[in-house]
């Protein structure tokens, strides 16, 4: 499937794909690490905490190879204080082990919850924040999925991965280091020189599984969108009885996902037995030739067990090198994504009030307009329009004419190419979002309430209104007619996006929320189309007396609904548009646009 680019036109970078560690790369880690800051010592003491248990973990070893040496009848160090002396010495080691450790992932896991929130956080800011055309651009569970999945990348970095990389990379270091001073120089150098051609084939197996992984990893995105688009309009699928249909869809998706997985699986099954039969190989052979060496007199049987213990936890490490130097990669890679998502300007929604007063004419001057993602498509060239305060518009035009395109031009919610938009004189530029958007109210055709109560929905449009204000605007919407016969009136409950009620209740609601701001400009797009003849005529009556109270556009096309309004604009679909008085001709011009179409 392909992918929606961003607003900047960079393509997006796969799910779950790894970065390559680079300075670049590195560079973006800062912005996590920014984030860090305030936790740093509580990080420096995880990273103590960290260091301390992996070098006394290196010690375990050692008095191993004592123990053995001293049943074996070798003399060892009198402070290690005999056989319950070295008890003691390991019991020691574990214990330090143990505290250090509890304290350590407590400390990173903490720092990393912290941190996530914050990020968290920003990000939502900044997804909110986004400008309308985004959202019209991608699918938003997408989108919402791969945030939570990279966000989650970067939260197992913070917390583990980064802790577990630096210490097994300790680890390796102090491993090296004690094999060859305090075992076999020559069995040490042996098992080097073989660890670079198994690390050799390992990020040659590694490349296949990765490959694999990342393609269902995104075929997985694909039916987890299948799954989010059919729960979002599951009424539309039962309706068309279409559950089969989408049960296809999904496991047609889920099916690739199980095919990327069985190959991968192919290529870590044959990776696996090979580093059973070379690694293990490699150990044997070189086990051997220690115990060759015993024989020889070269090396006590105390050092070759250290020896192998210190291989042992060596090869551990690097084994779990290759595992997390990919996980980090791909917690730069999210890390990446995230970054450059956070790059996209949003709009201004911290920008103060001005205290902008919505009164006077609003006017558009020359504006020409096409959706950013249709640009070859004019929806508006060179238009001129004055909007009266007070003034009843009754806006006209066929279907795809431009109606709700003028709407959204006056919310602002896209650009336009040129021209202006003014308001009692100041331009739609230099009015902050908050003033604007706060002056004006929408009431769509296709009403969208959120979970709560009819109350709740309605203050809304007026967070930190009174009830006394949410009363008044359910009045004027003619809410409380059918709220009083619920058994919770304003209180009830509605269910999820509106479903317990009608389409008449719903549009009244959203109505109420509208009138809630007192906004200067209310626009009406489509409002009735979709209502019955009763639930019309009470949205009809409520446009009646709110006549003169703000100016008001009026998206329709039955003439009942328009008759109210004393002037048209007619938009041609064309580009053009024009205002021409309301006479007794209604039938007549919107038949004109019946015919054109
Ligand atoms: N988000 C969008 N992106 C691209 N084109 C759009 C978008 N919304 C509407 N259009 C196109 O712009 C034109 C005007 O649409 P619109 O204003 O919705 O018409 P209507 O008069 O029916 O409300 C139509 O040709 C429509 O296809
Ligand atoms: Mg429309």
């Amino acid at each position: 499937m392909a992918r929606p680019s961003l607003n900047s036109g960079a393509p997006l970078t796969q799910e779950g794909q790894r970065a390559k560690i680079s300075l670049q790369s590195i560079k973006q880690l800062q912005w996590i690490l920014q984030h860090l800051r305030p936790h740093r010592w509580l990080f420096a003491s995880g990273l103590l905490f960290l260091i301390v248990g992996s070098g006394v973990s290196l010690m375990f070893p050692w008095f191993i190879g004592k123990l053995t040496d001293l049943v074996n009848g070798k003399p060892i160090a009198p402070w290690l204080g005999g056989l319950y002396g070295l008890l003691g010495w390991l019991i020691a080691v574990f214990g330090i082990q143990a505290f250090l450790s509890f304290f350590r992932v407590l400390f990173f896991v903490r720092i990393g919850e912290k941190v996530l929130y914050d990020i968290r956080s920003k990000v939502y800011e900044n997804l909110i924040a986004q400008p309308i055309r985004f959202f019209q651009d991608q699918k938003v569970g997408e989108l919402n999925s791969r945030v939570t999945l990279d966000l989650s990348y970067i939260q197992d970095t913070i917390t583990t991965t980064s802790a577990e990389l630096i210490r097994q990379f300790l680890v390796i270091i102090g491993g090296v280091f004690f094999l060859f001073t305090q075992t076999s120089t020559k069995l040490t150098l042996i098992m080097l020189g073989i660890f670079p051609i198994l690390i050799g084939l390992a990020i040659f197996f590694g490349i296949f599984i990765r490959k694999m992984a990342r393609k269902a990893q995104q075929k997985m995105a694909d039916s987890q969108a299948v799954l989010d688009e059919s729960m979002q309009n599951i009424s539309t699928v039962k309706a068309f009885g279409n559950e089969w249909y989408e049960i296809k869809r999904f496991r047609e998706n889920l099916s690739e996902v199980v095919r990327f997985g069985i190959r991968g699986g192919l290529f870590r099954a044959m990776f696996s037995s090979f580093i059973i039969l070379v690694v293990f190989g490699a150990i044997i052979g070189i086990i051997f030739l220690g115990f060759l060496e015993v024989q020889k007199g070269n090396l006590s049987l105390g050092s070759l067990i250290s020896f192998i213990t210190y291989s042992a936890m060596v090869g551990a490490s690097m084994g779990s090198l290759s595992t997390l130097i990919s996980d980090f990669q791909r917690a730069i890679g999210a890390s990446e994504r995230v970054f450059e998502w956070m790059s996209q300007p949003g709009e201004n929604i911290k920008e103060p009030s001005i205290g902008f007063q919505p009164e006077g004419k609003i006017i558009l001057q020359d504006v020409t307009f096409a959706y950013p993602t249709r640009t070859s498509h004019q929806v508006f060239k060179n238009i001129h329009l004055e909007l009266l305060p007070q003034e009843m518009y009754g806006v006209v035009g066929k279907s795809g004419a431009g109606k709700s395109t003028l709407a959204q031009l006056l919310l602002r919610f896209f650009e336009i190419n040129s021209g202006s938009i003014s308001w009692n004189g100041v331009d739609f530029q230099n009015i902050p979002l908050v003033d604007l958007r706060r002056s004006i109210a929408i009431v769509p055709q296709e009403v969208l309430l959120f979970h709560g109560t009819i109350s709740e929905n309605i203050a809304y449009g007026k967070p930190g209104c009174s009830e006394e204000d949410v009363l008044e605007a359910a009045q004027k919407a003619h809410v409380m007619e059918f709220a009083k016969t619920l058994p919770d009136g304003l209180q009830t409950m509605i269910g999820e996006k509106g479903a317990k009620l009608s389409g008449g209740q719903k549009q009244r609601i959203a109505i109420a929320r509208a009138l809630i701001k007192k906004p200067a400009l209310l626009i009406f797009d489509e409002a009735t189309s979709a209502l019955d003849n009763e639930s019309e005529k009470m949205v009809q009556t409520t446009i009646h007396e709110l006549k003169g109270t703000c100016t008001m556009l009026i998206i329709a096309h039955r003439p009942s609904t328009l008759e109210v309004c004393s002037k048209l604009i007619k938009i041609s679909g064309n580009g053009s548009l024009e205002v021409v008085k309301n006479e007794n001709n209604l039938s007549e011009v919107l038949e004109s646009f019946k015919t054109e179409k």
